[in-house]
């Protein structure tokens, strides 16, 4: 068979992203601006929420959430051990401190049933993260915590739903990446979800300097000498408004492109089905996936090398592979500042050694798929 080169993701991008670009180049308004507006509430619309802010990427949106939620100096946060290091930083930047909880192996989410023995009376909110475009748990964590403000962690998860209701509704504030391997990108930029209004004004004006009102506004005014109020000390974490044109596009390609990722998983599963030292994931019942990922388990004990080899051996064949995502609790940052060791997570660390995911992206073709199936299959 003829070597191919498959990346691990790829955006698709087309000829009317490129011509959406247009708008906001030509009109000059190229900051946060009527395109960033159309992209929040379509956004909002699909997602079922009552507001959505656009900003610069998902860490931002995180960092953001947590402030409108309350988190502040000397507080506790619950975070899954496996997951994104920005999981953690956001805490971190707030003052406050990363809590870190074992996920579920077979879901690569946090375990619902030990986040109780990590509650203090500093808990103030959990990170629950949609890992890979899975929703977590949130419906069992709000009813077992529910003083707890969740700011769910969808960065993976546009378009991902649990029991019908969509990712970014079901917490106190949803956080979404369009970082190019995301399934919707805008190059860089995030967005964030609520249903309180208390919560929707903080974030609107946290991203803009803590402005009252944004520069828009102001700039079609009918009062030139007024400039915003500032009650509070806020960023710019806004997202420009080719993003926000971009992102109009992107997201109208949304569920077609989930879709198609969902046919292509299951033909994965079902290719890959007897190989016995290759778990696939798993869609537990009442999700929806998004499949930002395909992220695959492999066992050691009776595969036929080990992970990174096997990881190696595809590269040969062009074919990238990645781990998941890594255990936070293990990076040098968070080991050393907390004392924290390997197995402190078992589970975390298995995920860590032992995931591969395997590409998936709306540019792959069905000869691709069958080309990685097969390389993986020449193994056995
Ligand atoms: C789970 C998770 N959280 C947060 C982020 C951060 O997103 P961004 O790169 O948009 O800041 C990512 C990015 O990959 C992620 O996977």
């Amino acid at each position: 068979m003829e070597k191919r080169s498959i990346a691990i993701g790829l955006p698709s991008m087309g000829i009317e992203e490129w011509e959406a670009c247009k708008g906001p180049i030509e009109s000059g308004w190229i900051t946060q601006g009527p395109k960033v507006k159309e992209f929040e509430t379509n956004f909002a619309l699909r997602h079922n929420v009552k507001h959505a802010f656009a900003v610069s990427n998902c860490t931002t949106a995180l960092h953001l959430g947590l402030l409108a939620c309350g988190v502040k100096e000397g507080d506790e946060v619950i975070v899954p051990a496996f997951t994104w290091v920005s999981t953690a930083n956001a805490v971190k930047y707030c003052g406050a401190k990363p809590i870190f909880v074992d996920i579920d192996i077979n879901t690569f989410n946090i375990d619902v049933d030990k986040i109780e023995e990590k509650i203090t009376d500093k808990t103030t909110a959990i990170i629950p993260v949609h890992l890979f475009g899975l929703c977590s748990d949130i419906d069992l964590i709000r009813t077992r915590f529910p003083k707890l403000k969740i700011v769910e962690d969808g960065a993976c998860a546009a378009g991902s739903a649990l029991h019908g209701k969509p990712a970014g509704s079901l917490g106190d504030v949803g956080c979404f990446s369009f970082h190019p391997r995301k399934s919707v990108t805008t190059g860089e930029g995030g967005m964030l979800t609520t249903n309180d209004d208390e919560i929707a004004v903080k974030i609107d004006r946290l991203r803009n300097h803590g402005a009252s009102i944004s520069e828009e506004q102001r700039h079609h005014g009918p009062k030139p000498y007024i400039l915003s109020a500032f009650e509070m000390v806020g960023y710019n974490y806004r997202m420009t408004d080719i993003q926000g044109a971009i992102g109009v596009i992107q997201l109208a390609k949304l569920d077609k492109f989930i879709d198609e990722r969902d046919k292509w998983a299951q033909y994965y599963k079902e290719q890959l089905k007897d190989i016995p030292w290759l778990r696939t994931p798993e869609t537990p019942n009442g999700y929806k996936h998004g499949w930002q990922s395909y992220v695959t388990y492999i066992d050691e004990s009776c595969a036929p090398m080990k992970r990174n080899d096997i990881m190696e051996f595809l590269q040969q064949r062009g074919i990238s592979t990645r781990p998941g995502t890594h255990a936070v609790h293990m990076l040098d940052v968070y080991a050393k500042m907390y004392g924290i060791k390997p197995q402190d997570f078992p589970n975390a660390f298995n995920a860590d050694q032992y995931s591969m995911s395997i590409p998936m992206h709306n540019k792959m073709v069905k000869e691709d798929f069958d080309y990685i199936i097969d390389a993986i299959k020449t193994l056995s």
